[in-house]
């Protein structure tokens, strides 16, 4: 059977923490023998999906979940907070072409993500924003 390792972790909010949960997964990666050009992608997916949980959610007591499962096929990133929530269908598409002309450079941040996932699935709620990013690593 197909091992999966899992790592689980709860991140407060101190300066770069994204930074501990790269390193745990760059751990997991090298453990299952994981070339490091099958990871990079996945450092910017964090990276985004750790910063807008801390940044947008307006938690009281911030705290970020985050866990890795990982074989040799597939990574799969969690990241949920426990904030207010949003609804995506409000978020505005970002648009190249008028980002330049405006003072306003932000908002790429789920847009990127979802383009460098395989598969993409976001829930939001009042009690809070849960991220599944599936990335293959074959
Ligand atoms: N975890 C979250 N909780 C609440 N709102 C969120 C969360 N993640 C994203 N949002 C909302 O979605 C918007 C778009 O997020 P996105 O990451 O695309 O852009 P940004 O964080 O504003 O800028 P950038 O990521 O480019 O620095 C945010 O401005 C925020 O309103
Ligand atoms: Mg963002």
């Amino acid at each position: 059977m197909e091992e999966n390792i899992k790592l689980k972790m709860t991140l407060p909010k101190i300066a770069d923490i994204e930074l501990v949960a790269i390193e745990g997964m760059d751990r997991m990666a090298k453990y299952m023998g994981i070339p490091d050009d099958k990871i990079g992608e996945a450092h910017v997916l964090v990276t985004e999906a750790v910063i807008n949980a801390f940044e947008h959610s307006g938690q009281k007591k911030p705290i970020v979940r985050v866990e890795f499962t990982m074989n040799l096929e597939k990574l799969i990133i969690f990241v949920r907070d426990y904030g207010k929530g949003f609804n995506p269908e409000n978020v505005e598409e970002p648009d190249i072409k008028k980002k330049l002309g405006s003072s306003h450079k932000r908002g790429w941040g789920l847009k990127l993500m979802e383009s460098m996932s395989d598969d993409f699935q976001l829930e939001s709620d009042e009690n809070g924003t849960k991220i599944t990013i599936t990335k293959n690593l074959q």
